[in-house]
């Protein structure tokens, strides 16, 4: 059961295909990027990935909610029965269903409006199946579309806070009715839901009555409604509102025929005052709508335009009324394409020789890379700022590695933007966001990475782990940026001010933001022992790693402005991962590699966790998600994962282990015995290792390996929770990964003859070719594919290993030359290897 291009490509007819913006280097001069995405990978098997419609970083994401087991709401598998369509949701978090408010359900048939069944168990319904034994789903980017079996069309669209449903009801259906869910969320956490009355001028508000309002004029009704929900990964309650009203398309209708509230199975016609029947009915409650069939042309289509707000019902109205003022669906459509072509069309690729999948999988990843975080400006009902907000950053520990560093690749504005929201929550709550939901700071290791094993987070003991990951976000943009962020928006004081309050300042609780900065500047490491107040003592070694990459990435930003003494100082501070190295310790499966990251007491000696904890041959079996009196010292990764990662001094990492031909030995280990998890962000970045041991052909051939097992574009085209899995892939197939905070990018072959990146701060094109390009290997394994020698505009290069930042910031020609010999080097000049801490440092 899979999405093939072909029927994605058929499908999208229903927009004519526009000319590319930016220089098209692709064969051909309508190539479409979004006839190139296919929203439904990763949409069962745990991807947990969204296929609804959404703006680049919107804040409402409408889409469809079914049963099954995909916290984004949709399951692809048709078996599986619809329960609503609902306005907000995030994409690719593990946990518990986050978000999912306010379902809106079209029903066609119930002999009278008191007899039709409204809760979510009653209206189930299934979608209709296609020949092929696939649901009769369609999504492209900015649009949903299903057929339900109930013989009614649903199609969606979005602006940044308000989604437009279409609802086609069949000839049979004589009056059609809408029903709006209040209370069921993606938790079914709803307390306090309330349905308003508001009048057309906005003067009279009243809460907790009647539910509707008939806006005669302009033939639209009015539901505004509000509840509390629970957050899904943490601590903390939020408000939400909504605002839809409804309009006929293709006839008029002076309001609909008639209203009420319901709760449980019981719609009250006409009924008012709606919060009393919630206390004595429980969970379920919303409104039902009758509307006047469209006798003329039999089908009737009704709008539904629901404003969604953070801040209060009369803002939900503005938003929709400010957003899609005419009701126009396909000019909402045709905006958000606009949007989404505007950004994935930045990235070009020449698509001779490449399979058709293998397009489809690059710009797939692209799109995905672009959901989260979303753009909650205006919506933040803590505070007040004219800077940008943003929330559902899922979270920095997944994203620092790879999303942010291809956002520098094409798209700095919508990072900046990002990176300004960032600052402004450090400057009002004291730290940077890690993870977030709907304004709460939400527990990293709830939702961080994958949980691949959907049982385990009922298992989860309610304690925390925090790696605070905003600070290689932060350096990624002013390593990249700084010469830009005035005209981007970006102050270098405040960024630079957020950052030291991360490494310096202690917070109260260390499990949702910051970090805990008293004991690691004291100790260099952070002991194992359980004494520390301030949060769940658990997880130190990782932590201490991630504490170690944060103050590299500060010293970046140091040395860019001119702090030498900061940069000293933070640049010894990310040294200190040589003090969780523990040199004695040899693995228990015969292959004699010793030397591991270990957990160390406060008094200098080594506790011990075996470095096979965690991962596939584990004697104990553990997993290493997050349990308070869990004392491994490791998160969601093997010690032996963790002692690769060190990627601001990967030379002296080589020396710790061994020297290169040791070192490449144990990389090769950890792939054949399977250590490494292609499910788990602190795995990405260990097949471009070989690059530092100078054999870079080994990387290349090891990550397409990777793409050929792990990622493909079936339903279960992705590993785990795609996290940051989009961009990771993208960087595999484009023969590039990120070094976060660096001016440097390893380089590998991409998979297409041609490939290139508009940055428009830069206004330039840079384009890498590959000028004997003969195509890939399907199984990853051998081919023309190992980059023997690079020249930048006609020139030989430094290093076939790496490229610089201004290899982009100029606009340039790569070319590559491909050879078939996996045996390449970097090259022989002193410049060759990639940098590291040991080695000089970064220019
Ligand atoms: C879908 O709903 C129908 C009707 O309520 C029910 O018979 C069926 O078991 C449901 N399917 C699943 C997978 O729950
Ligand atoms: C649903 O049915 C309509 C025609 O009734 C068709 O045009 C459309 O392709 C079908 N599928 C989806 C997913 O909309
Ligand atoms: C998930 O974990 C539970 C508890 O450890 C285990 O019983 C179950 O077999 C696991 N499921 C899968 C699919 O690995
Ligand atoms: C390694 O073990 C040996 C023998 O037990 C000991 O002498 C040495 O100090 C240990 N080294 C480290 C770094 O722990
Ligand atoms: C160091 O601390 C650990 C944990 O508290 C303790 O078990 C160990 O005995 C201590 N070792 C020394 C030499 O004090
Ligand atoms: C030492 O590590 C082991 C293995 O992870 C753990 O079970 C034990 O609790 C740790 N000891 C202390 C005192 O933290
Ligand atoms: C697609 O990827 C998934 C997830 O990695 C994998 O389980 C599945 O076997 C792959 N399918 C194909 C046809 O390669
Ligand atoms: C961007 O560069 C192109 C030439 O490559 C030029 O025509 C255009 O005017 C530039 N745009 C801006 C905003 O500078
Ligand atoms: C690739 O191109 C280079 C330079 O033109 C040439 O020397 C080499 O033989 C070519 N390799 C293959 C496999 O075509
Ligand atoms: C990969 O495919 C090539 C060509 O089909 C084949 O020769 C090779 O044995 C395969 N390698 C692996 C590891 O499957
Ligand atoms: C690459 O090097 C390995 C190990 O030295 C050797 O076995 C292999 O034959 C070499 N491959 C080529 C294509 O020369």
């Amino acid at each position: 059961m899979s999405y093939t291009p072909q029927r994605l490509v058929m499908k999208t007819c229903f927009h004519l295909v526009g000319l590319l913006a930016g220089a098209a280097v692709g064969s051909a001069a309508t190539f479409d990027p979004l006839s190139h995405v296919n929203l439904f990978i990763g949409t069962v098997n745990g991807g947990n990935t969204f296929p609804g419609a959404t703006i680049p970083h919107g804040m409402v994401k409408v889409g469809m909610d079914t049963d099954g087991d995909n916290f984004a709401g949709y399951d692809g598998r048709p078996e599986y029965n619809v329960t609503g369509f609902s306005q907000l949701h995030q994409t690719g978090t593990g946990g518990a269903v986050p978000l999912s408010n306010f379902k809106l359900f079209p029903v066609p048939e119930c002999s009278q409006f008191e007899q039709c069944l409204t809760t979510i168990a009653s209206r189930k319904t299934l979608r209709n199946i296609l020949p092929d034994g696939s649901p009769d789903d369609f999504a492209s980017p900015g649009y949903f579309s299903t057929n339900l079996s109930t013989g009614v069309r649903v199609e969606l669209t979005a602006t940044r806070r308000t989604a437009l449903h279409r609802y086609t009801f069949p000839s049979t259906s004589t009056t059609p009715r809408i029903l709006m869910d209040v209370t069921n969320d993606g938790q079914i956490s709803a307390i306090s839901p309330r349905t308003h009355y508001r009048s057309p001028d906005g003067s009279d508000d009243r809460q907790d009555f009647v539910c509707i309002h008939l806006y005669a004029e302009l033939n639209i009704a009015y539901l505004p409604a509000s509840a509390n929900f629970a957050t899904s990964f943490g601590p903390g309650r939020y408000d939400a509102y909504a605002c839809v009203d409804f309009k006929g398309e293709g006839y008029t209708f002076s309001g609909p025929s008639e209203w009420g509230p319901y709760k449980i199975n019981y719609p009250d016609k006409n009924g008012v005052d709606l919060s009393q029947h919630y206390y004595s009915w429980g969970s379920e409650h919303g409104g039902l709508l009758s509307f006047p069939q469209d006798v003329e042309s039999g089908t009737t289509t009704i709008l539904a335009r629901v404003g969604i707000s953070f801040i209060s019902t009369a803002q939900a109205c503005t938003n929709a009324e400010e957003e899609i003022p005419n009701w126009d669906f396909a000019g909402v459509v045709s905006d958000s394409e606009t949007q989404w072509r505007d950004i994935l069309s930045r990235v070009q690729v020449d698509t001779e020789n490449v399979d058709p999948d293998t397009v489809t999988l690059l710009y797939s990843s692209l799109y995905r890379t672009h959901i989260v975080p979303g753009d909650y400006s205006g919506e933040n009902p803590a505070w007040e700022s004219t800077e940008p907000y943003y929330d559902a950053f899922y979270c920095n520990w997944d994203t620092f590695r790879t999303l942010y560093p291809l956002m520098s690749l094409h798209d700095p504005e919508n990072f900046a933007r990002i990176v300004r929201g960032m600052i402004n929550i450090q400057q009002h709550e004291g730290w940077l966001p890690e993870a977030r939901e709907a304004g709460k700071p939400q527990r990293v290791a709830f939702l961080c990475g994958c949980f691949e094993n959907l049982t385990l987070h009922s298992q989860i003991h309610p304690g925390r782990q925090h790696n605070p990951d905003g600070d290689p976000v932060l350096g990624e943009f002013f390593v990249k940026f700084s010469d830009h962020a005035e005209q981007l928006g970006v102050s270098a004081t405040d960024l630079y001010n957020a950052l030291l309050a991360d490494a310096e300042d202690t917070p109260s609780n260390w499990n949702l933001q910051g970090r805990q900065a008293d004991v690691w500047k004291e100790k260099g490491y952070i002991p194992s022992d359980t004494t520390y107040p301030g949060g769940a003592n658990t997880k130190q070694v990782s932590r201490a790693l991630e504490y170690a990459f944060d103050d590299f990435a500060i010293s970046q930003v140091a040395k860019i402005l001119g702090k030498t003494a900061d940069k000293e100082k933070y640049l010894s501070r990310a040294q200190n991962y040589r003090n969780s190295w523990n040199a004695n310790i040899t693995v228990m499966d015969g292959s004699g590699f010793t030397g591991f990251m270990q957990p160390k007491f406060a008094n200098g000696t080594w506790n011990f966790t075996d470095p096979r904890h965690c991962s596939v041959h584990d004697p104990l079996q553990a997993t290493c998600f997050l349990n308070a009196i869990r004392r491994d010292g490791f998160y969601e990764s093997s010690p032996i994962v963790y002692s690769q990662f060190v990627p601001q001094d990967t030379a002296h990492l080589i020396t710790l282990q061994g020297g290169n031909a040791q070192f490449i030995d144990r990389l090769n280990w950890i792939f054949d015995q399977d250590y490494f998890d292609s499910t788990d962000e602190p795995s990405q970045s260990i097949p471009f290792m070989y690059h530092y041991a100078n054999a870079p052909g080994l990387s290349t051939q090891r990550s397409r390996q990777i793409i050929s097992t792990w990622f493909n574009t079936s339903l279960n085209g992705l590993p785990g929770n795609d996290g940051a899995m989009g961009s990771y892939a993208f960087f595999y197939l484009a023969g590039m990964y990120p070094v976060p905070a660096t001016k440097q990018l390893l380089l590998a072959s991409p998979y297409f003859p041609k490939i290139s990146f508009y940055n428009p701060i830069f206004n330039k094109t840079t384009t890498i070719k590959s000028i004997n390009f003969t195509g890939n290997p399907t199984n990853g394994t051998g081919g023309n594919v190992f980059v023997k020698s690079v020249k930048v505009n006609g020139e030989p290069y430094k290093s076939s290993c790496y490229l610089e930042w201004d290899v982009f910031t100029a606009g340039s020609t790569v070319e590559l030359e491909l050879t078939d010999d996996i045996n390449v080097t970097c090259g022989a000049g002193e410049d060759a290897l990639p940098p590291s801490i040991s080695t000089g440092g970064f220019d």
